[in-house]
Formats: C-alpha cells, sequence, structure tokens
C-alpha cells in the first residue's frame, strides 16, 4: 500500500486527468521485471476510477484487442447508457389497456461498428466528467498490428475531441524493439516513464511505514537493514519485508537478525524472477562479457573486459550496447560499465557454480523464528 518513489509521476498523471492537454494522457511506462511497471499502471487506473473515468483492460494474451476492446465497450454501455434498451411498441389497441412490448437491445449482435461504439460510450463518460482510459500491461508481447488497430481507435477518439488516456507498460528490450516499428509512431510520441530503483533512504522507509500500518513494527536498525538489501529495487523492497516479517514468527517486533536471516533468501529469489529470465536467452559472448566483469569490485573498465574477453577492444562497444538495450548493464562514468540491477553478480556466480539455467534452490517450509521460540510472552 505504500509506494516508494513515485511521487512525481503521480501528480503528473493526476494533472493529466483533470488538464485538457491530450498528449499528457498517452504514456509509456517501461523498466526492467519487477521494478514496479504494474503497480504504477494500476495506481493510475485507481486514479482514473476515482476521478470518474472508465476504464477498459487490454491483455496482450487476447486473440484479439480490438474484439476484446470491442467486448468490454459494449459491457460498459450496457451499464451506462440510457438507451441500451429501447422498448418498442408491436402491437396495441387504443381502446384495450393491454399492449405487448418488444426489448430491444441496442448492443446485441454485432451490429454497431467498433468507432461508433467507442464513440458512444466516449461521449457517456465526457458528459460524466471523466472519459476513457485504456491500458495495456506486458506491451512487449503485443502483436504489432493488432496494437496499430488498438492504437488507431486511440487516435481516433482523442481526433474527435474526447478525454482518453492510454497507458501501456513493458520491458524495455521488447518495447525499444517495438517502437522502433514504423507503425508505431503513436507510442514513439508517449510521455515516457522509466521505472526503477529508488534510493535506499527511502526504500527504508517505505518498509517502515508498510509495518507501521500493520499491529506489528520494525525497529530502525532492522528498517534500514532491509532497506541497504532491497538496494532499492522494488520487487525486492516488497521481498525483503515480507521474509523478514516471516521470520519474525509471532514476534511484535521485526528485528535486524529477521532481516539478516531472510536476505539469501531473498537474493535466491531474486536470481530465479528477475535475472533468471533475463539471463535465459543471452548469447554466449554476451554472457562472456557479464563473466568478465565479475573480477572487479565495482565499475568495469571495457577495455579490461575485451582484454579479458580476448577480442578487439573495438568490437567489445557491440556487446556492450546490445547489454545495455537489455538493461543488464549500465554506463559508469566514460570507459566504464557496471551491472544495472542488484545481485546478477550473484546470479553470475551461481550460474557458474550450477550451470546455465539452473534452478535456485527453493526456499522451503514455514518455521518458527529463534525468537518467536524464545520464552513465553505477557
Ligand atoms: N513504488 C513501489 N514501492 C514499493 N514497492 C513496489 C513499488 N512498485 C512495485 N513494488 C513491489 O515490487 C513488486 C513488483 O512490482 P511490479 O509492478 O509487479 O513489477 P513489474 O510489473 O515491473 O514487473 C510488487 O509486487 C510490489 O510489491
Ligand atoms: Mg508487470
Amino acid at each position: 500500500m505504500i509506494l516508494a518513489g513515485r511521487d512525481l509521476a503521480i501528480e503528473e498523471f493526476t494533472a493529466a486527468l483533470a488538464g485538457n492537454v491530450p498528449e499528457a494522457r498517452a504514456i509509456l511506462i517501461s523498466g526492467a521485471r519487477g521494478s514496479g511497471k504494474t503497480v504504477l499502471l494500476t495506481e493510475f487506473r485507481e486514479l482514473a476510477l476515482e476521478a470518474g473515468w472508465i476504464d477498459l483492460r487490454m491483455h496482450t494474451s487476447s486473440t484479439s484487442l480490438v474484439e476484446e476492446l470491442r467486448g468490454q465497450a459494449i459491457a460498459h454501455l450496457r451499464e451506462l447508457d440510457p438507451e441500451a434498451e429501447t422498448s418498442r411498441l408491436t402491437s396495441a389497441r387504443i381502446s384495450s389497456l393491454s399492449a405487448s412490448r418488444d426489448i430491444v437491445q441496442r448492443y446485441d449482435g454485432e451490429g454497431e461498428v467498433l468507432s461508433t461504439v467507442l464513440d458512444r460510450l466516449a461521449q457517456l463518460a465526457d458528459e460524466d466528467g471523466g472519459g476513457l482510459l485504456i491500458t495495456l500491461d506486458e506491451l512487449q508481447s503485443v502483436d504489432r498490428d493488432q496494437l496499430h488497430a488498438l492504437t488507431q481507435h486511440v487516435q481516433d477518439l482523442i481526433g474527435s475531441g474526447h478525454a482518453v488516456a492510454f497507458i501501456a507498460a513493458g520491458v524495455r528490450p521488447g518495447v525499444d524493439a517495438l517502437l522502433d516499428h514504423e507503425r508505431t509512431t503513436f507510442l514513439r510520441r508517449a510521455h515516457r516513464i522509466e521505472v526503477g530503483s529508488v534510493d535506499v533512504g527511502t526504500a527504508a522507509e517505505t518498509i517502515r511505514m508498510t509495518i507501521a500500518d500493520t499491529t506489528r513494527s520494525i525497529t530502525p536498525e532492522a528498517a534500514v537493514l532491509a532497506g541497504e538489501i532491497s538496494c532499492g529495487y522494488p520487487y525486492l523492497i516488497q521481498l525483503i519485508g515480507s521474509k523478514a516479517w516471516q521470520r519474525s514468527g509471532d514476534a511484535d517486533t521485526i528485528e535486524i537478525e529477521d532481516v539478516r536471516a531472510s536476505r539469501d533468501a531473498v537474493v535466491a529469489a531474486m536470481i530465479k524472477n528477475v535475472h533468471g529470465p533475463a539471463l535465459r536467452g543471452l548469447s554466449p559472448r554476451k554472457r562472456e562479457y557479464l563473466h568478465a566483469m565479475l573480477e572487479d569490485e565495482g565499475p568495469s573498465a571495457v577495455g579490461d573486459i575485451a582484454r579479458r574477453m580476448g577480442i578487439d577492444p573495438r568490437n567489445q562497444s557491440t556487446y556492450r550496447e546490445r547489454l545495455i538495450e537489455e538493461e543488464l548493464i549500465r554506463p559508469a562514468g566514460r570507459g566504464f560499465v557496471e551491472f544495472s540491477l542488484p545481485y546478477l553478480a550473484d546470479a553470475l556466480h551461481h550460474e557458474a557454480r550450477t550451470g546455465v539455467g539452473a534452478d535456485v534452490e527453493p526456499d522451503r517450509g514455514v518455521r518458527r523464528s529463534h525468537r518467536g521460540r524464545r520464552g513465553p510472552r505477557p
């Protein structure tokens, strides 16, 4: 319930909903796995619903985005449109009290063209002081032509002067490839939000506040250590918090030992859920590049990497660029690179020990912590 480091994005979106700058309402959220894209998208949706907007949620897994759009729009219209159901007098005699009527469902069947349906829904939303929000998560897996068809409808609605917001979210490599395509101009012009790590202090405060909302608490030192272990990475903020919570058993206060004892399980989960999928499809050369970086404590000099790989420094830059695009490494000053996400070095060491793609020893069982077992409590 506590969001770390998203104040600015939320303020901007709130302003975009209230204002009338259509461009500010086309948003593309990108970032690595576990960086908080879905959480932010969901927060935006909640803000829009609160402001009286209508939410149409598209899924990249659906066979046709446009059909899904139609289905959802019609479902809303059935509820909202006062003219969705019209009754037609079929036979009535003036002298008689009895008349028979047919109920006609305006949105039954395939009768209405999608743009008409959307136009009607947007109009009803406008009249209510809201608008239409269309969201699409996991954008990297979308079919390009379907995306094009969907965004055409969005653009038409905007062109007709309706209040429309479109928010998509996806992982960087997939999204960047998509944006290179000529039919995705609409998204290329969208307002881009890169989500990622927050500072460690903010992470610690987020953990503290989240626990303070419950009947339990966490000591300041424990919160600081939890923040440090999370490295400010959203997925890890949540994970270290919940693992330490579990470890503390039914104690009222989460202590520093609970946090310390949770570290290994958190790193294992990060390797399995974030790094595993990212490393799986990596070419041998790119993998070698990452392994060549392991010798350094901090950032690696690209010249050293090339030397360790036994390649010409100029050839090194191709791998460097691609690994940066894939968000595995990032520049760290002139001629230096470093891993972009926490515990990637641990993931590579793990890979070196157990083989590529091997599973991390799963975290098993539920146990009462030493503190939970200690002595009777009042
Ligand atoms: N701003 C945030 N503050 C605190 N925790 C967050 C934040 N954003 C995400 N999280 C945590 O990280 C986890 C992963 O976030 P999610 O949005 O699912 O990532 P993504 O969609 O980028 O893969 C969530 O379950 C949530 O607990
Ligand atoms: Mg997600």
